[in-house]
């Protein structure tokens, strides 16, 4: 399937989570391409007089919100988010996820942490078996001593961990952090392993987010499948 394919389903997947928007309510908004479709389509609604405050988890999708109209809230204030949207790379059969392919999980996970509801939209070929694999598992870490860090991880993983670059120099996110990126074969035990990489100092966030989805919405070639979850 081509990316043009891909995106449409994406976009599909996007819309549909859009729906469970109502008038007044204060929304998280992911980051990614797949996301960029939900806030455009929550941009159309605001121009069509729905009133909306938006959670931003990137300085992009904040751009792109501000550039829609839609209202923002001041990242300082104690915020209520009624329902938060974002992508994900994979997603396991227990809803479980790996993100953080775009560098945004930790501002991601905090809103998708504090959310009443977490709803996930993909395109069928985020859903994996298990996670790991083809997709490396992000860890944010603090730049100060990132190498030990990294040796601690890989100690714990017993896998590969690659310090991310772009343009030739590290990756550094919007909180001032750089990226490792863990290739795990396979994740069995994404709890544990949350738990376990959480405990090594140095380490902000990771990108598993376990136990956390209530609504997953895969876009396919037949439409929009919906999966209730349960918050574990
Ligand atoms: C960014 C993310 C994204 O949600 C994830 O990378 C999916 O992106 P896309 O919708 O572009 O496939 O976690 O940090």
């Amino acid at each position: 399937m081509s990316s043009q394919d891909l995106d449409s389903l994406k976009k599909a997947a996007a819309l549909k989570a859009v729906e469970f928007v109502r008038d007044g309510m204060v929304v998280g908004l992911g980051t990614g391409s797949t996301a960029k479709h939900m806030v455009l389509a929550l941009g159309e609604k605001v121009r069509a007089g729905m009133r909306l405050r938006g959670v931003p988890t990137s300085n992009e999708t904040a751009a792109l919100a501000r550039q829609q109209g839609i209202a923002l809230i001041d990242t300082d204030h104690t915020w209520v988010i009624d329902v938060a949207i974002d992508g994900a790379d994979q997603v396991d059969p227990h809803f479980n996820l790996i993100k953080g392919g775009g560098g945004a999980l930790l501002k991601e996970k905090i809103v998708a942490a504090s959310a009443k509801q977490f709803i996930v939209v993909v395109d069928h070929a985020k859903r994996v078996p298990v996670l790991g694999g083809s997709f490396p598992l992000p860890i944010e870490v603090i730049p100060f001593g990132w190498g030990s860090t990294a040796r601690e991880i890989h100690s714990l993983t017993k896998s590969s961990v690659v310090l991310r670059e772009r343009n030739g120099v590290p990756f550094t996110t919007e909180a001032g952090h750089v990226i490792l990126d863990v290739h795990l074969p396979r994740i069995d035990h994404p709890r544990e392993l949350e738990i376990a990489l959480n405990r090594i100092p140095g380490v902000v966030e990771t990108g598993l987010f376990v136990g956390r989805t209530d609504l997953l919405l895969v876009g396919t070639e037949n439409g929009v499948e919906s999966y209730p979850a349960t918050r574990t």
